[in-house]
């Protein structure tokens, strides 16, 4: 295993424990069909990478990871919210995810709409829980950075633009724009949220926000890749979904190279901004190169 794939796989152990923790205390508390949907969205082998890059932003920034895994936890519920309802009928209809079957399939839909629901509910007060930064001007902090990245204006913006994609003409600029709200908020916040634990200053604020949104427009295209080159085992949900529903993409517009061409890109401009941390962001660096490779 190379050093990322191990800190992943770190990562992976580390957000998985606190999530069981969680997931133990909503005993009693959430009733059981609801918390059940929920820990099996939570629990379904993920890679972890938006929770990855905020503890190794911390680190990066000076603090420690461990510290962090509040607010790492609160972005994977949320992202796992999204996931549950991004493979809804409704939405793009996916009966896989992570390899298993999707929540509304081994539940059914009104209990999936539920669980993504109470994800992100659950995921935004356990940023106002004061375990989670003892500063109550950061907590806020990063209570309106989620919901600014997972709302309207960030993520949900995103999916109802890429609802509307099917039928309408979008530019490639117009594309870029869906992709930002809809992937590269999430992304950005989880490296931004490494910049409020740590109070940086606004300007390395920005930096880091730059990285995470060219990191996750390279993501989203990696991912759109995949959905044209690979197969459903290997990425474990299904693939050819965006030409099933007729989605432009940087894939359709651009081809298989033109794409792999942006996200090349893309990824060298996130290096250059990891350049000023120097060697101890070899890290990062591998994990930002993991976003042009990654198989699934
Ligand atoms: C899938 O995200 C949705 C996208 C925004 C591309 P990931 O590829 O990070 O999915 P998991 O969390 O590892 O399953
Ligand atoms: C979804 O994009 C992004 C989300 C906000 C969940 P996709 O629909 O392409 O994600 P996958 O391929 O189903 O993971
Ligand atoms: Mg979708
Ligand atoms: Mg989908
Ligand atoms: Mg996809």
């Amino acid at each position: 295993m190379t050093n990322f794939e191990e800190a992943l796989t770190k990562t992976r152990q580390q957000v998985d424990t606190y999530l069981q923790s969680l997931i133990h205390a909503w005993q009693g508390r959430i009733p059981v069909r609801l918390s059940s949907a929920m820990a099996y969205s939570l629990m379904t082998p993920g890679k972890r990478f938006r929770p990855f890059l905020t503890l190794n932003f911390v680190e990066l920034l000076g603090g420690v990871s461990h510290q962090a895994l509040p607010v790492a936890a609160a972005i994977e519920m949320v992202h796992c919210y999204s996931l549950i309802h991004d493979d809804l009928p409704a939405m793009d209809n996916a009966s896989l995810r992570r390899g298993q079957p999707t929540v509304h399939v081994k539940f059914d839909e009104a209990t999936a709409l539920l669980a993504g629901n109470s994800l992100l509910t659950e995921g935004l007060y356990l940023l106002s829980d004061t375990k989670t930064h003892s500063n109550p001007q950061t907590r806020l902090e990063l209570i309106q950075g989620l919901l600014e990245a997972s709302g309207g204006k960030g993520m949900m913006g995103g999916q109802m633009l890429d609802m509307e994609s099917s039928t309408k003409f979008y530019s490639l600029s117009e594309i870029e724009h869906l992709q930002n709200l809809k992937t590269g908020a999430m992304i950005a916040f989880s490296c931004a949220a490494a910049g409020l634990i740590m109070h940086v200053q606004s300007s390395l604020l920005k930096n880091l926000e730059k990285y995470g949104y060219n990191l996750g427009l390279a993501y989203q295209i990696r991912d759109d890749l995949m959905d044209v080159e690979s197969t459903a085992l290997v990425v474990g949900k299904p693939v050819g979904q965006n030409q099933q529903a007729q989605k432009p993409t940087f894939v359709s517009l651009l081809g298989v190279e033109g794409a792999r061409k942006k996200a090349e890109d893309l990824v060298e401009e996130c290096l250059s901004l990891l350049e000023s941390f120097g060697p101890k962001s070899d890290l990062l660096r591998s994990a930002t190169l993991f976003v042009l490779h990654r198989a699934f």
